[in-house]
């Protein structure tokens, strides 16, 4: 069974990216799930009804996100209408929506998806995401050894730790949130695809998908400015992983990368 995982979604740029090249490589690569990062689909802050909306022909099977949920502060309201999003599973309790749940897929098999946030450098007060991946992991292993984990984390040292705390009981830990794709695709011994990051859908003339020009100001003056998304020139950065369905271990992961415009 193979999955197709999709960077942070950044802007109109990155959606339209995303409705393009998502039914092109379900076909290429013979795509049976796409698990994608949404957090930052409403113009690089949060995500909406009209943004989840505008990705429909797509067909993303889930969507994860990360410490940029609840920028668009009416998706607080809305998120409850939308099945197929998970916010962070460690977000202090109280907060609206879930951080995993199991999906069926298209060929009828259940499929685990787990997101957490990091606790080093993300600046959320999030609970122990390993704490919390042991309890969920444990509580889906009853129902399916297909699990991903987004952990959407900023340091690599926490990411790396994640995907060795998990090896040979989740099918794949993949790392969201830097925007920047990792050379460190690789099955671990115990069966579980790992990367650091899988990267995002931004554009290659950009910092993270913001304009240069602000960025630099930002970075060479101290003053603040507010960093527009740019919406041309667009990657598509992300993963495809195949798993035995029947032990739910991974059998590969490579990364892609593919120029929108
Ligand atoms: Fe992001
Ligand atoms: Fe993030």
């Amino acid at each position: 069974m193979k999955f197709l995982l999709i960077g942070d979604i950044v802007g109109h740029g990155g959606r339209n990216a995303v409705n393009a090249l998502a039914p092109q490589l379900r076909e290429e690569f013979g795509i049976d799930f796409i698990i994608a990062n949404g957090e930052n689909m409403a113009g690089g802050r949060g995500m909406n009804t009209k943004t989840l909306k505008s990705l429909d022909e797509s067909e993303i099977d889930v969507f994860a996100s990360g410490d940029h949920i609840w920028d668009q502060r009416q998706f607080l309201g809305e998120i409850e209408n939308w099945p197929n999003v998970l916010r962070p599973a460690n977000l202090p309790k109280g907060q609206p929506g879930k951080g995993y749940d199991i999906f069926i897929a298209k060929n009828g098999l259940k499929v685990g998806v787990i997101n957490l946030l990091g606790q080093v450098f993300v600046g959320t007060n999030a609970d122990n995401p390993f704490q919390a991946a042991e309890q969920i992991v444990e509580e889906m292993k009853s129902q399916t050894d297909i699990i991903f984990v987004d952990f959407h984390a900023e340091a690599t040292s926490e990411k790396i730790a994640m995907g060795f705390f998990l090896d040979g009981k989740v099918s794949c830990v993949f790392g969201t949130h830097t925007h920047v794709q990792t050379n460190d695709a690789k099955v671990l011994e115990n069966g579980t695809a790992y990367i650091t990051d899988i990267g995002m859908v931004g554009s290659r003339n950009s910092v993270l998908g913001r304009k240069v020009s602000a960025v630099l100001k930002k970075f060479s003056t101290g003053i603040p400015s507010s960093f527009d998304v740019v919406n041309s020139a667009i990657t598509l950065t992300g993963a495809v992983v195949e798993v035995d369905e029947k032990t739910g271990k991974a059998v590969s992961i490579q990364t892609i990368v593919r120029d929108f415009d």
